[in-house]
């Protein structure tokens, strides 16, 4: 395929607005997949990602389609030229801007969807801005306009205001009902440049995702920026400077199709023989092992964001869920896994995920597809704590934040971000309580039609991590949308609140927070545990502690706990069953010194801000 029949793009959208629905029937369109597969939305593999309606790993598909262009001489043949299309599919999701912008590296152009009743969201904003940062074509695309409070024109204007793009281009679509639809693909061709790059110079592919597959290994999808790649050259990672043979080349048609050759401008897989998508660094740039060229600029790493421990639940299966680890790392490079272990859970990891809803997922896949049963703790962010001998170091886990006579926090670093929030107007008042509540200073604050309202805060990620989205949610009827991207770090007073039962701390219960919140905080934490925490034969006290502070404290008295009382020793199938019962309950209690603490417990704090 000569370069100039090349389009490689993506779709962009606000989660819902029907991205991946309008990736399918480009598919169908184009004979790609049959109509009516029986799969709904098939760029969405993941399990997960059906149940949730979420695309988390980024999908790319290749397809064929004949077009004219419009006067253009055909030099006398009777076939329209046939054009190769690279739809490079990108997850919807604020966590997982970093795979956005990988994507969209190797795409010249972009269809931004807008729900045409919705309009501009807050991840419209956000990945309009990744695509206009990388100089991407946008093609508006009007979405939904089936449905009965359709407003395009209303959604044009925004796009004029918000991004002053010209709207009077915009393709109005329904994805449900293919209203619209042959428009888009000759969209594509007729405004989309080809790729630029040099058929000619040495090789340089860049790397843009990484897999695992049970029978052919790490399967990598590239895009041939320069040069041309045949099965069996050898090829060497600029980053590390190995060298693999290319065993197979293809084509996502959507299905791996094997093809010997990918030229310039072309996305496709390489199988290579690396044994494990560590080796696989997303932006790397890999060429001929025999030729030396200067590397692409990668692009933006991943960068981990939220940090939580991962136990085994009833502590006996720890190499079970070391092994569901690393076989759900294989396929998810972006988790950072280091072994730690804690006084109170035994022995388990520290996670790093580039966001809550990532380590949500994350959770998930462990539990539904590994079947491992896990106890996390508080998600926490990672701090930079300066010491009075002037050392710095991150903590990622609070428990490992030590402040004695000899060594003194002298400063704290806390991680922020950029939000975006877009919310009709009547809601502006609860959401600057909120805001400001969360300790958000805002930036901007506008108007983009008479019914909605943009705002720009720098949050402490810390405030968002717990719960912000769903408190959001929960102010605005569920019609705010959020979107944030990671700013600079901001100095700010940020204490350890530890949590001791009977006088010992537990490690696992321990969180930063900041100085003028520890208190409620701390109160609202020993009142969860007292709620959670059974009786047990010996009092127990539950105290919330800042250094030799105590903040808050709360008792739970002795009792024997005995489940057969209420049976006054009549029926013994029934007798059976409640013992069976109780053991049953035991298995789900993690022991902390002598003090049994059911798992709810734990997740229960998961929720405290
Ligand atoms: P993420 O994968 O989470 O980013 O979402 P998405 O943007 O891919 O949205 P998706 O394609 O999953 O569509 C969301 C919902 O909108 C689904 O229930 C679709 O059936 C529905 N939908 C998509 N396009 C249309 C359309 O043109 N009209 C109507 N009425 N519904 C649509």
């Amino acid at each position: 395929f000569p370069t100039e029949r090349i389009r490689n793009f993506s779709i962009i959208a606000h989660v819902d607005h029907g991205k991946s629905t309008l990736a399918d029937r480009l598919l169908e369109l184009t004979g790609t997949i049959k109509r009516g597969h029986g799969q709904p939305q098939y760029l969405d593999k993941l399990q997960v990602e059906r149940e949730r309606g979420i695309t988390v790993k980024a999908q790319t598909a290749t397809m064929f389609h004949k077009h004219h262009f419009h006067g253009a001489d055909n030099n006398g043949a009777n076939e329209e030229p046939s054009f190769l299309l690279n739809l490079i599919d990108t997850p919807g999701h604020v966590d997982f801007s970093y795979e956005v912008s990988r994507s969209l590296a190797a795409c010249q152009g972009a269809l931004l969807v807008v729900d045409a009743a919705q309009g501009v969201q807050a991840q419209t904003v956000a990945n309009f801005y990744l695509a206009f940062e990388s100089n991407l074509a946008i093609i508006p695309v009007i979405n939904k306009i089936d449905q009965p409070t359709a407003d395009p024109d209303r959604v044009k204007a925004q796009l004029k205001s918000m991004f002053d793009l010209d709207a009077s281009d915009a393709l109005l679509t329904s994805a449900k009902t293919g209203q619209g639809l042959e428009h888009v693909l000759p969209a594509v061709i007729e405004r989309i440049p080809p790729p630029p790059g040099n058929s000619d110079s040495p090789l340089r592919m860049l790397l843009l995702d990484s897999y695992y597959d049970e029978y052919k290994g790490v399967i990598c999808h590239v895009a041939v920026v320069d040069g041309k790649l045949r099965k069996g050259d050898k090829i060497s990672s600029a980053a590390t400077g190995q060298a693999y043979d290319i065993l197979d080349v293809g084509i996502m048609h959507p299905e791996l199709t094997s093809t010997g050759v990918l030229h310039t401008g072309q996305v496709g897989y390489v199988v290579s023989g690396m044994r494990s998508t560590k080796e696989a660094r997303i932006g790397d740039t890999l060429h001929h092992s025999k030729s030396i060229v200067l590397p692409l600029s990668g692009f933006k790493p991943a960068k981990h964001m939220v940090f939580s421990g991962l136990y085994p639940a009833d502590g006996s299966d720890f190499e079970a869920l070391n092994h569901a680890i690393e076989r759900l790392t294989c396929n998810d490079a972006s988790v950072s896994v280091a072994r730690e272990s804690s006084t109170a859970l035994g022995l388990g990891f520290r996670c790093g995920f580039l966001g809550l809803l990532h380590m949500d997922v994350f959770h998930q896949r462990l539990e539904q597809e590994h079947g491992a049963h896990v106890i996390s703790t508080i998600p926490t962010v990672p701090y930079i704590y300066e010491y009075s001998d002037g050392s710095k170091v991150e903590v990622q886990n609070p428990a490992t934040l030590v402040s004695n006579s000899k060594k003194q926090v002298t400063a704290c670093w806390e991680p922020t971000v950029l939000a975006t929030i877009i919310i009709p107007s009547e809601y502006v008042g609860a959401v600057i309580t909120l805001c400001s509540e969360r300790r958000g200073q805002q930036l901007e604050y506008s108007f983009m039609d008479s019914q909605r309202a943009f705002m720009k805060y720098r949050l402490p990620l810390r405030e968002i991590v717990v719960d912000f989205y769903n408190e959001l949610k929960s102010i605005t009827s569920g019609y705010a949308t959020f979107d944030y991207e990671d700013s600079e770090y901001q100095q700010s007073d940020m204490v350890k609140l530890d949590i001791l039962l009977n006088g010992q701390p537990v490690d696992a219960m321990a969180t930063i927070v900041h100085n003028l919140k520890a208190q409620r905080i701390g109160r609202e934490l020993v009142e969860k545990l007292k709620k959670y925490i059974d009786r047990q034969m010996f009092e127990i006290t539950i105290q919330a502690v800042i250094g030799t502070k105590v903040v808050a404290r709360e008792t739970i008295s002795a009792m024997r706990k005995n489940v057969l009382a209420k049976c006054y020793g009549g029926d013994v199938s029934r007798k059976k069953k409640l013992l069976e019962k109780q053991k049953e309950g035991k298995k789900r209690m993690k022991r902390v010194g002598s003090i049994d603490i059911p798992q709810e417990a734990f997740h229960e704090l998961l929720k405290s801000s």
